[in-house]
């Protein structure tokens, strides 16, 4: 299965993936890495695990992947023959075009469980909203924001005197286990669907 990963930060729930693939977790490839952000690090680890880490730059757009900027990324996805998307910290919206080409075979990860929190900074919204229970959830995407069908969820325990980033680095420990196992059972579905 060739995974193309989209992100936009530290991109350590790509390395979790990548090392899924690497210890045979994973029966996957990643095929290339597009960020929105120029220097944003998700590129630089790629470059330095040698796959193909590209820049797109969304202007004039600044939340979401849309007109030249989303057509040049489905240009990039074809072009590395993706075959399965993986959002792991895009901050960007997928517009319909996207969805469109690559219908049923884009998912993300979201640091909480959804439906709650949905949008920016998920953690900081648990935390303030004063729930015990936080986690995280990796979806289908659909249109919405953090909306689509759920695959797979992990609870994690609010603790006494956690802070916003001691509750999102313990999400994150859960995200990275929470992404690889998702994603085996996308490709499971994926393999089920297609003809031998
Ligand atoms: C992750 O916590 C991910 O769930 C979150 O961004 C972080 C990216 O970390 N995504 C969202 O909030 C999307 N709505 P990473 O770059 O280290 O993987």
């Amino acid at each position: 299965m060739a995974i193309a990963v989209l992100g936009s930060g530290r991109g350590t729930n790509f390395k979790a993936l990548a090392e899924a693939i690497n210890d045979g977790r994973l029966d996957a490839r990643i095929v290339c890495v597009l960020s929105n952000v120029e220097n944003a690090f998700i590129l630089e680890r790629a470059r330095q695990m040698r796959i193909p880490a590209e820049y797109i730059d969304p202007a004039p757009f600044r939340t979401k992947l849309d007109g030249t900027a989303e057509q040049q990324a489905i240009n990039r996805l074809r072009h590395y023959g993706a075959e399965l998307i993986a959002l792991a910290g895009f901050m960007l919206i997928i517009k319909p075009r996207l969805l469109k080409a690559f219908a049923g075979r884009i998912v993300n990860i979201h640091p909480s469980l959804l439906p709650s929190f949905p949008g920016l900074e998920a953690w900081k919204q648990a935390l303030a909203y004063g729930v015990k229970v936080a986690g995280c959830t990796v979806h289908y995407v659909d249109a919405g924001t953090d909306t689509g069908p759920i695959i797979l969820q992990r609870p994690v325990s609010v603790l006494e005197g956690d802070t916003a980033e001691s509750l999102h680095a313990r999400i994150q420990e859960h995200e990275h286990l929470a992404y690889p196992a998702a994603i085996r059972q996308v490709i499971a579905v994926i393999r089920g669907q297609s003809p031998h």
